[in-house]
């Protein structure tokens, strides 16, 4: 082989990264091939020895790779040989690399989305603990970036874990399409030796095995879908970087991110940067383009397996690097900020956040909405000509603009009177709010309890 080809073919720079897989893999592989009279039991003693010999010295990072030798399957399987002569020949029987590295590549990502799920779980829980912690606080909650309406702190923070429970949903539906075993398919066509696939599928725990051996080596859907996956994620964190770094500026004051997640500026000493979540926002452009770099790999290709396919793996590991990376930085920056509850009450009045509670008030009272929302409009503008609260309308202004007002109207004035008026289930009445919270801590806790029961 040309040397110019072999630089531009190997794929070990990056695929190295698969080999426990691609052990354990092998070792089902060769179990199977043993019950099946393929191998003696003392020829797969010899190759499950000698494969976890091999895993060893990777682990300790003493197993020295060659471009030549192109791929992890290749240096496993030379290494085996080395060791072992014809035995380790017979290690290939009955497959091919290209249901090898879709069996790998599906055992890698069942991992990788195993460790997402943790991690968004600790999102999660790491939202929830601020429920309690900033009970009763109340915040603007913005439409268009603009103050709309009072609302708990609680409720955004249990909105973020709603969004998170919709990740942890598509992880899991992902994790089922993933779950299928490759091996047996061979190179296109399946295989004239007496394999037992399910056998070696319930080895390596997947729940099913693949059914058409031309669509085996071809398929890399659940490599696009588990990064769409993390796409979602990213667009999350994404959304909820931005909104906390402005939260944290001067202007909002709203919150005080931990030090230890920020950085300084080499000539501003005043400075405290939110690195962190700028490069969480940022880091989810990478990802974006990760999916749209598998996406246009795949489009196009022909039926089973095609070389493109090897180019499948960096834009799939760099998406779970990634994402896995903010998450795990997410979760303490989201315990250990503080809400900055008297900055944020000292401003709650700007902003009429209870015009839409007082509208609702007058429409309570048999007043056409359209009418009542003309109300509150004009009612806005004399207050805000006088540079005060609606609270602080006198009855004749109101009067002025209704001459029906009753004074009673008023009990839905001022942020508390608006939040207590809130009555749609999920809303950010402090009653539902209390029953959101209740409702996830059952859910996150048994949750918690089911993953700790798995092994890590
Ligand atoms: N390194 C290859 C990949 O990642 C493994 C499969 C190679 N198969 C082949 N027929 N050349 O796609």
């Amino acid at each position: 082989m040309d040397d110019a080809l072999a630089r531009f073919s190997e794929s070990i720079s990056f695929d190295h990264r698969l080999y426990k897989h691609d052990i354990r893999g092998s070792i089902a592989h060769a179990t199977m091939l043993c019950r099946q009279g393929l191998l003696t039991a003392d020829e797969l003693a010899a190759i499950e020895r000698e494969l976890k010999n091999i895993e060893a010295r990777l682990d300790r990072r003493e197993f020295p790779f060659r471009i030549e030798l192109e791929d992890i399957h290749m240096h496993i399987e030379h290494a085996l040989i080395e060791a072992l002569g014809d035995i380790g020949r017979k290690l290939h029987t009955a497959r091919s690399r290209n249901d090898q590295i879709a069996t790998d590549l599906r055992l890698w990502v069942r991992d990788g989305l195993d460790q997402v799920d943790r991690r968004l779980l600790e999102l999660q829980l790491a939202f929830l603990s601020r429920c309690d912690r900033d009970a009763g606080v109340i915040v603007p909650a913005y439409t268009h970036l603009q103050r709309a309406q009072p609302v708990l702190a609680s409720h955004y923070w249990l909105a973020y874990i709603e969004k998170l429970e919709r990740d942890r949903g598509r992880v899991a539906d992902c994790r089922r399409r993933v779950n299928i075993c490759p091996l047996g398919g061979a190179a296109v066509a399946g295989t004239s030796l007496p394999i037992d696939r399910r056998y070696t599928a319930e080895l390596l725990g997947f729940e099913t095995i693949a059914g058409n051996s031309i669509d085996i080596s071809s398929d890399r859907d659940f490599a696009v879908e588990s990064v769409f996956v993390l796409t979602m994620i990213g667009l999350h964190l994404s959304g909820w970087a931005e909104e906390w770094i402005l939260w944290s500026t001067t202007e909002f004051g709203f919150l005080k991110l931990p030090h230890r997640y920020c950085t300084g500026s080499s000539i501003m000493p005043q400075k405290v940067n939110p690195d962190t979540l700028e490069l969480t926002r940022g880091k989810s452009a990478r990802v974006i383009g990760n999916l749209q770099s598998l996406l246009s790999l795949l489009k196009g290709l022909p039926l089973a397996y095609n070389r493109d396919l090897q180019e499948d793996k960096p834009p799939l590991f760099d998406s779970f690097d990634t994402i896995l990376t903010c998450l795990e930085l997410a979760a303490p920056i989201v315990r250990e900020s503080e809400l900055q509850a008297e900055s944020i009450s000292s401003r709650m009045d700007e902003g009429y956040l209870d015009a839409t509670t007082l509208m609702e008030a007058w429409i309570q009272r048999g007043v056409p909405q359209r009418t009542a929302h003309h109300h509150v409009g004009a009612l806005v503008a004399i207050a805000k000509k006088r540079g005060v609260p609606l609270s602080e309308l006198t009855d004749a202004e109101f009067r002025q603009i209704d001459p029906s007002f009753d004074p009673s109207l008023r009990s839905s004035l001022s942020v508390q009177g608006a939040i207590d008026s809130y009555r749609s289930e999920g809303s950010s009445h402090p009653d539902h709010v209390a029953q959101q919270i209740h409702r996830w801590k059952l859910h996150l806790e048994s949750c918690s309890m089911a993953l700790a029961s798995k092994s890590p």
